[in-house]
């Protein structure tokens, strides 16, 4: 579609497949993760299959980083049309072993990325009649013991979605999506346990992949979601229908 879509935490995981959807379909995608290295692998790899792609170095809790990003993108006639955001961070520990530091960063990345987000391109957002996609999680519907601020900053973008909904409306479409268990490196850590039990719950009986949140948020920034605006999408198999077993 030839737009520019600036994704954050694009390096890996749910985030590089959103890059490589968008870059699939022609847009002008600008790849940003705070690890740049990997970022400009996924920018590479993009430009490699005819794709065009830039990667950008991008701390979402940095004011500072998100305003030199906005300079060298606005210098090179590059503002978004389109933002995914996309990174996250998370300490697993109930509330009351949780240090104050870690609760303070989760929610600073996780929730407070968004807000920076349109903080600095709202104008660009406007000017090209875009749209914002974001990217929570189930755990804004349901609780799992030990992720409290997670949790708390996921379904803080959930209502912070319908809020940049209302506030940019009607020249800016904002939406989120709430993955279940994706096939990511995050599951990597988790024992068999959990990983059995979010199986069950899954009433299409898998995990996810990269690609299938991908292809949701392709299409709700998209022509085909031009009246889709304010809405927080479970692409869960069903994770969020079922009670826990
Ligand atoms: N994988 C799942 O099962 C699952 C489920 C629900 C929601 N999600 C959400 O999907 C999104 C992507 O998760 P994933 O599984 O692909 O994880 P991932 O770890 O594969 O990718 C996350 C990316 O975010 C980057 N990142 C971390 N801190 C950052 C910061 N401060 N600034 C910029 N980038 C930063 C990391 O470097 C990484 O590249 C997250 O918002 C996550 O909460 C994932």
């Amino acid at each position: 579609m030839n737009r520019v879509v600036l994704i954050t935490g694009a390096a890996n995981g749910i985030g590089a497949a959103v890059a490589r959807a968008f870059a699939e379909q022609g847009d002008d995608v600008v790849v940003t993760d705070v690890d740049a290295t990997t970022a400009a692998d996924v920018a590479r790899d993009i430009r490699e299959r005819g794709g065009s792609a830039t990667a950008h170095s991008l701390d979402v809790a940095s004011d500072a980083a998100w305003q030199a990003l906005s300079d060298e993108l606005r210098a090179a006639g590059r503002a978004p049309a389109v933002l995914v955001n996309n990174a996250f961070r998370n300490t697993v520990a109930p509330a009351h072993e949780l240090a104050p530091a870690d609760w303070q960063a989760t929610v600073d990345v996780t929730l407070g990325g968004v807000y920076r987000s349109v903080r600095t391109f709202h104008d660009a957002l406007t000017a090209a009649r875009g749209a914002v996609v974001n990217v929570a999680s189930v755990h804004a519907l349901l609780a799992w013991p030990g992720h409290p601020a997670y949790a708390a900053a996921k379904g803080g973008i959930v209502a912070l979605t319908r809020q940049l909904s209302v506030e940019y409306a009607p020249h800016v479409r904002v939406n989120a999506v709430l993955p279940g268990s994706i096939a990511t490196r995050v599951w990597e850590s988790v024992d068999e346990t959990a990983r059995a039990a979010a199986l069950r719950q899954a009433t299409l009986g898998r995990f996810g992949l990269p690609e299938e949140i991908a292809s949701v948020v392709v299409f709700l920034a998209g022509a085909g979601a031009s009246y889709v605006t304010g809405v927080a999408l479970p692409v869960d198999g069903g994770q969020s229908t079922t009670v826990a077993t």
